[in-house]
């Protein structure tokens, strides 16, 4: 009796596990630059999304140690530690989604226009290797300059032949977490409730939040507006200097590598309305490459939408940013085509 009882509820284990999976497609993730200040903690969070099954961290150093570490969490991906670049092509085969956290992050007084030089190179190779082992996967861009590294794939796909613009995405996640966090320390609503789109690109002045369109709504000042906008531009800057030298934003940025990259599976799978602002190829402005609301799909970006109404200070700020986007992604285009 006692094995009768046994093989039925293993029968409907294995029932349940056929609809878990059926219903939860495999998913590889790859993050490139996995044993970074980024990508330690962002492997951790990918490792604890349920939509992942497997978990591929590469990077030129150390990716034994932190996929081994990761491996042992109880988790349903499981999880393989790639390193150097005779083990990119591995690292890449069959994936889903490609987060690249790879390259060298601000100290203080930098701008991220200043990481050009060493990021556009890691870039170019880390995308010319996406091309030929993963041609159909979504592509989140973190590292920096994200105006710049976003059109420098476009341009290494397309020579590639097979750019698809839906798949490419700058991740401006972390902007969006900032706007909303700032916001609702002045409103004083509950932070989880908040919304604020972020648009333009993501650098200084080319970090736009539409505090006009913020819910809850609040009435604030024109002062703790203008405040607030700068406080998120220059969001970045404040946890470069608090850390005097020792990196960037990695832990926030984790969490917002991860909540993008998990909108990008349930659009992969589905799920329907999903939405986040991101850097994509758009044609909402006369630039080629603008941060807005898009929504996510089977196939990437379904819609990029709308800016929606500005108020005058937003108008303003529009336009103040566009000069700056344009050489930016205009530098990125020159680097990967000469
Ligand atoms: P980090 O220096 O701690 O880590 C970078 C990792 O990339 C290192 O482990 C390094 O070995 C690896 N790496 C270097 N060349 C590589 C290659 N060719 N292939 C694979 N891996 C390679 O830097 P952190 O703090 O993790 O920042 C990474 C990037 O993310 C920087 O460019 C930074 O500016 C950017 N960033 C972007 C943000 C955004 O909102 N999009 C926010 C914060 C940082």
């Amino acid at each position: 009796r006692s094995v009768l009882v046994r093989s039925s509820s293993s029968a409907k284990q294995s029932l349940l596990h056929r609809s878990f999976s059926s219903s939860v497609p495999e998913r590889k993730v790859a993050i490139l630059g996995a044993a970074g200040g980024i990508g330690q903690p962002l492997a951790l969070l990918m490792k604890l999304n349920p939509l992942v099954s497997s978990l591929s961290l590469f990077d030129i150093a150390n990716t034994p140690g932190v996929a081994a570490d990761v491996g042992h969490i109880n988790t349903r991906s499981e999880v393989v530690g790639y390193m150097g670049d005779d083990e990119l092509a591995k690292a890449l085969a069959g994936a889903d989604l490609v987060i690249i956290p790879a390259g060298v992050p601000r100290k203080p007084g930098m701008t991220r226009d200043d990481l050009f030089n060493i990021n556009a190179g890691i870039v170019k190779n880390l995308c010319s290797a996406i091309a030929k082992y993963c041609p159909h996967a979504l592509v989140n861009m973190i590292s920096n300059p994200v105006n710049s590294t976003v059109p420098i794939a476009a341009e290494i796909f397309k020579k590639a032949g097979m750019y698809d613009e839906k798949k490419l995405f700058g991740v401006t996640t972390l902007d969006v977490v900032r706007a909303k966090t700032f916001y609702a320390g002045k409103a004083n609503v509950p932070v989880a409730e908040v919304n604020v789109p972020v648009i333009g690109g993501h650098a200084g002045v080319t970090i736009l939040p539409l505090f006009s369109q913020a819910t809850p709504q609040a009435n604030l000042s024109n002062d703790v507006l203008t405040a607030l906008t700068k406080r998120t531009q220059d969001g970045g800057t404040e946890v470069v200097e608090a850390k005097a030298g020792k990196g960037s934003a990695t832990l926030s940025m984790a969490y917002a590598g991860a909540l993008f990259a998990d909108a990008c599976l349930k659009g992969l799978n589905g799920v329907p309305d999903v939405v986040e602002c991101s850097y994509v190829q758009s044609t909402i402005t006369e630039l080629p490459f603008f941060a807005s609301k898009v929504r996510l799909g089977k196939n990437g970006v379904e819609e990029v939408l709308d800016l929606g109404p500005l108020s005058d200070f937003e108008k303003q700020g529009l336009e103040a940013l566009k000069p700056e986007l344009k050489s930016s992604i205009e530098k990125g285009v020159k680097f990967a085509n000469q």
